[in-house]
């Protein structure tokens, strides 16, 4: 069992807050990713989770038990580093069977757990290597089982893929996520890159300078991102943003700038003259050549870069720069004119000034949640946080 529950933790450094009030609850077996770009206070959060850092206010949970005061090795988890840190003078079994020996465990005891982990692991064979004998991925495995070798109730790891080549590291995240699935410990998993949060993450938190932007599955954050940040940290390319203004045309809300003209499909007078930050998915702007009469967007390409199966088309419209995400070949070049066109249901609406995401929704799903009822009612409110991270302690 590991259930942690962080509980309005701080830390600051001299006067500035590298974490500030993060409160999570990270339930027993799930994998959760905290994600965030570089200085957001990833590593921090988790090095006061493990008890290398003392929080500057608030608790951290383990199973119930308030942990914040207790020392790293009393705290029933094991931390995986970004470098590996294993002992250069030491071999393989000895590495990986270190924090038994630090524990006093019989010598029997060690061996037989070091063999057990090892084979889980693939690395029976390398057992009497030193560390400098071993690839990157080697290492990493090692790094892994000497956390594995105690059974902790949760595993905290810092960017451990981070050394690897491209290769390396997507085959290290299947095995991580085999890993997670047969131990069924909590892990929780600091990172940087999103392809790793979104492909192994039940649940990700994304930090923006402290603070928990947004909580959920990957799903929810890249589909719903409650912020402009998050919109525009997930996603690769990210989502395209830019400033419009929400207009009524004949009874009909548009979300219009110069270059775009969206209809968001939605009657309500009360959202006329809205400024907004207006975002929409690359691989959602459809590209359909030259013409078309109720395109959203005619605007000229600036660039077509090839990825291979597909192409990312750069597209200039007035005031706005578009990417558009397309099967390979799109079919254009540089210089053609091109309409893009834009499902209301695509168009995601920010508050430019706090970032927020604005409530409105594109005609079916209203009609779902809202049978009969008035239309929207505030001229497009911010949407309530949808995810609940507050953590109640008795
Ligand atoms: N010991 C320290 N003294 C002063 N400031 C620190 C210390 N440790 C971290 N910081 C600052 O706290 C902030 C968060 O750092 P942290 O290492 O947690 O970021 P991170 O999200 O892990 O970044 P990265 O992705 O680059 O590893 C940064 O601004 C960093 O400079
Ligand atoms: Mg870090």
């Amino acid at each position: 069992m590991a259930r942690l529950q962080i509980n309005a933790v701080s830390k600051k450094f001299g006067a500035d807050y590298a974490v500030r009030e993060v409160s999570l609850d990270i339930a027993d077996g799930e994998f959760l990713v905290l994600l965030g770009p570089s200085g957001c206070g990833k590593s921090t959060l988790l090095r006061m989770i493990a008890g290398l850092e003392e929080p500057s206010s608030g608790r951290i949970l383990l199973d119930g038990n308030d942990i914040t005061q207790e020392p790293p090795q009393r705290r029933d988890l094991a931390m995986v580093f970004q470098s590996y840190a294993l002992y250069p003078h030491l071999t393989v079994a000895k590495n990986i069977g270190f924090p038994l020996k630090s524990r006093r465990q019989p010598r029997a005891t060690i061996a037989e757990r070091v063999r057990e982990v090892a084979a889980t692991l693939e690395l029976s064979a390398l057992l009497e290597r030193r560390p400098a004998a071993l690839s990157g991925g080697q290492r990493q495995r090692v790094a892994l089982a000497r956390a594995m070798v105690r059974d902790p109730g949760a595993f905290l790891m810092d960017e451990p893929l981070s050394n690897l080549d491209a290769k390396l590291r997507s085959a290290t995240r299947a095995e991580l996520i085999g890993l997670h699935r047969r131990l069924g410990a909590t892990f929780l998993y600091v990172t940087h890159d999103q392809v790793e949060a979104m492909t192994m993450a039940s649940r990700i938190a994304l930090l923006n300078a402290g603070q928990v932007e947004q909580v959920g599955t990957p799903e929810e954050l890249y589909d719903h991102p409650r912020t402009a940040f998050v919109a525009g940290f997930l996603g690769s390319p990210p989502m395209n943003l830019f400033p419009a203004t929400i207009t009524l045309v004949d009874g009909e809300l548009r979300v219009r700038t110069d270059g775009v003209d969206a209809p968001l499909g939605i009657e309500n007078r009360s959202g006329d003259g809205t400024a907004v930050l207006a975002g929409i998915r690359p691989e959602r702007l459809r590209l359909n050549g030259i013409g078309g009469a109720e395109a959203a967007v005619r605007g000229q390409v600036t660039m077509v870069e090839n990825l291979g199966s597909e192409e990312l088309v750069h597209v200039t419209a007035g005031a706005v720069e578009l990417c558009a995400r397309a099967a390979r070949p799109a079919g254009v070049r540089v210089g053609d004119d091109v309409a893009l066109y834009i499902d209301a249901a695509d168009i995601h609406l920010f508050d430019p000034e706090t970032g927020l995401r604005l409530a409105w929704q594109a005609p079916d799903a209203a009609a779902e949640s809202h049978p009969a009822a008035a239309p929207l009612a505030a001229p497009l409110p911010t949407e309530p946080p949808s995810d609940v991270t507050a953590v109640s302690v008795a």
